[in-house]
């Protein structure tokens, strides 16, 4: 059997249509345009291309947007300022500063400055909190991505054996924290591992999804899946440079023997990525909408 490819090209494409949809409408009914700003600090490749991606993806949709992209060696205050000034702008709904940062900035610092209404990451404490209690105001956009990656490929999650690798504040603890809400696309029973795991295989064989979120390149292999799972993989790991002088992406999940044995698969890339970027869209979509009900 080979598996059913999910693509998030696709879902992320219908999505986008919507959101493009209600952009118009925000403008002509009541002359708002959604505002984002993306924070780069230095030129981390990685950081770049997705600033750049999020960038083009906001023009496209008719956002108002604008790039800040400050030096290496910017000090926190000129960053806590910044923060504080877009905090103040009525056009800007959504305020993104892309981690990692450098050492001498501290991440939690400039996070918790973000006005939660416009914490379009869903980082910020108050978001977070929320998000447990199932009251989010905003889902962190990667695990949003792939929340509705499962709902769009009618992907049951009621009772199922979720099955998350990784436990970072941006995908393994929200994701796992969404999933077993009392909810649709959720009330599934959550296993999270993560360094700390004794035998992992015994875990990511009982999973009927798997969700891999390891930053280690192919580290899941045919052997450790059970057959007919599906694998959602977060990965995005960069192994050299193609002839056209890209990156070379590959994931966490070793796609070619893996798709043999399970029953739908996220490829790398192609999959989750293009939903993390869209549900950005959307959550900035949202918080430009909050502003006009109050
Ligand atoms: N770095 C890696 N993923 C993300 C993300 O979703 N948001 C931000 N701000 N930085 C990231």
């Amino acid at each position: 059997m080979s598996a059913r490819i999910i693509s998030g090209v696709d879902v992320a494409n219908e999505i986008r249509k919507e959101i493009k949809r209600d952009v118009e409408n925000l403008k002509s009914r009541f002359n708002i345009t959604p505002g984002l700003v993306t924070i780069i600090v230095g030129n981390n490749p990685a950081s770049v291309s997705y600033v750049t991606a999020k960038q083009k993806t906001a023009k496209d949709l008719g956002f108002y947007s604008i790039q800040e992209n400050l030096p290496e060696k910017v000090s926190k205050i000129e960053l806590l300022s910044l923060i504080e000034k877009y905090n103040k702008d009525e056009k800007i709904h959504g305020i993104l500063v892309q981690l990692p940062l450098p050492h001498h900035i501290n991440e939690k610092e400039i996070i918790y400055t973000i006005d939660p209404n416009k914490d379009v990451d869903g980082f910020h404490p108050v978001n977070m909190g929320r998000l447990v209690i199932g009251e989010a105001l905003f889902y962190p956009c990667t695990p949003y991505g792939i929340q509705q990656l499962l709902i769009k490929n009618n992907i049951e999650t009621e009772g199922a054996e979720v099955v998350v690798l990784g436990r970072s504040n941006i995908v393994g603890k929200p994701i796992a924290m969404m999933l077993c809400q009392k909810a649709k696309g959720a009330n599934a029973t959550v296993t999270i591992c993560h360094t700390g795991t004794k035998n992992l295989t015994v875990h990511t064989k009982r999973a009927d999804i798997l969700i891999v979120a390891l930053g280690s390149p192919k580290a899941i292999t045919a052997d450790m899946v059970k057959e007919g799972a599906v694998v959602i993989d977060v990965g995005v790991n960069r192994i050299g440079t193609t002839p056209e002088g890209k990156a070379r992406l590959c994931g966490d999940v070793d796609f070619e023997s893996v798709k043999e044995k399970v029953s739908a698969i996220t490829p790398v890339p192609g999959g989750v990525g293009p939903m993390t970027i869209t549900m950005l869209m959307l959550n900035t979509l949202n918080a430009a909408k909050k502003s006009v009900e109050g």
